[in-house]
């Protein structure tokens, strides 16, 4: 099994001090936030899974339907046999509908993944060689920015990267274009680029997907708070906060914030900061952009794309779109 697994530890030893700086860089300026890849510490990736139970979360299970209705004809639209580079994929679980798809298509198959949750991708990536004997799997704990475009990343046979939940919507704008163009240099031509994207649709189903009633989100997002406590020696008592959620349509995005109950000051003292808050000031803790079909095209077509083709639920809620590199 072992021959069949490759980990590469890209990570840099000085992660915990990043996040120190992070903190102290968001923290300190004049519109408080803090980065989102921090979410998914232990406890916020169980947290986040439970997100995805949730009848308002929407986007987990409509990309699955998707890619359980046509999985078999997307690994089948590069013609085959082709490999999976997956960015991100945190537990695998629906990657797995389009790894059962391409086995199906061509007997066996290699899965090279780059995700900066280490713990979480050792985990994945061990219980897959463990479900599929046809499986080679090579796994990279990394910043996607870290490895992408540098030859670190050996792709050997024609490539389909996947990117998928909505992943895409969590960065700025031109910062995903920058992501996608260092992906473009990590392909070549004949590869394909699979985008999951959730769909622009009314404030209301957006905002609830965001801040759900059970109050998951909610614990999800003060979870941020709670890891600067636990690994930073912060004093944030959580229940000076609550979460927000926001559809900027004219961004087409939904910020979510923590926003302080009343004045009050807290200290973290790792890094000797203090940070004030007023009464109703808020953290920015994650932007989530929503797409239309054709702002998925321009995006790709920035980066040297081509949409191929959109699939989308039957509700028209997300889209898979498959790109191809020109
Ligand atoms: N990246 C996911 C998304 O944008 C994670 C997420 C779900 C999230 N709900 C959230 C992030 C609430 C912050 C707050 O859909």
């Amino acid at each position: 099994m072992a021959e069949r697994l490759r980990l590469v530890w890209a990570s840099h030893p000085t992660q915990a001090a990043a996040f120190g700086e992070d903190v102290r860089a968001g923290l300190g300026a004049p519109r408080k936030t803090l980065p989102s890849k921090y979410f998914y510490d232990a406890i916020g990736s169980a947290l986040f899974e439970t997100i995805t139970l949730l009848p308002e979360y929407y986007p987990t299970r409509t990309e699955a339907e998707i890619l359980r209705e046509y999985g078999g004809e997307i690994v089948r639209s590069l013609g085959n046999p082709i490999e999976f580079l997956e960015l991100g994929g945190g537990s695998a679980a629906k990657t797995r509908l389009l790894i059962d798809e391409a086995l199906r298509a061509q007997g066996d198959l290699h899965y090279a993944a780059i995700d900066v949750s280490a713990e979480a991708l050792r985990l994945s990536a061990r219980a897959l060689v463990q479900t599929y004997p046809r499986l080679r799997v090579t796994a990279y704990a990394a910043d996607y920015f870290a490895v992408l475009g540098t030859p670190d990343i050996r792709l050997e046979g024609r490539a389909l990267a996947l990117f998928m939940g909505s992943n895409i919507g969590n960065y700025e704008p031109p910062e995903a274009v920058r992501l996608l163009r260092s992906l473009h240099a990590s392909l070549r031509g004949g590869d394909g680029l699979l985008v999951g994207a959730d769909l622009k649709k009314d404030r209301e189903t957006l905002e609830r997907a965001y801040d759900d009633p059970t109050g998951v989100t909610a614990a999800f997002d003060k979870n941020l708070l709670a890891r600067i406590n636990r690994e930073l020696g912060g004093t944030f008592d959580l229940r000076d906060f609550k979460h927000v959620a926001v559809y900027d349509e004219a961004r087409g995005c939904v910020d979510s914030f923590l926003e302080a109950l009343r004045a009050h000051d807290v200290l973290i003292a790792d890094l000797a900061l203090c940070a004030r808050f007023l009464r109703g000031e808020r953290i920015h803790t994650e932007s989530s952009y929503k797409f239309t079909i054709g702002d998925i095209e321009r995006i790709g077509a920035e980066a040297g794309f081509r949409l191929a083709r959109t699939w989308t639920d039957a509700g028209k809620r997300f889209g898979v779109s498959l790109l191809l590199w020109e």
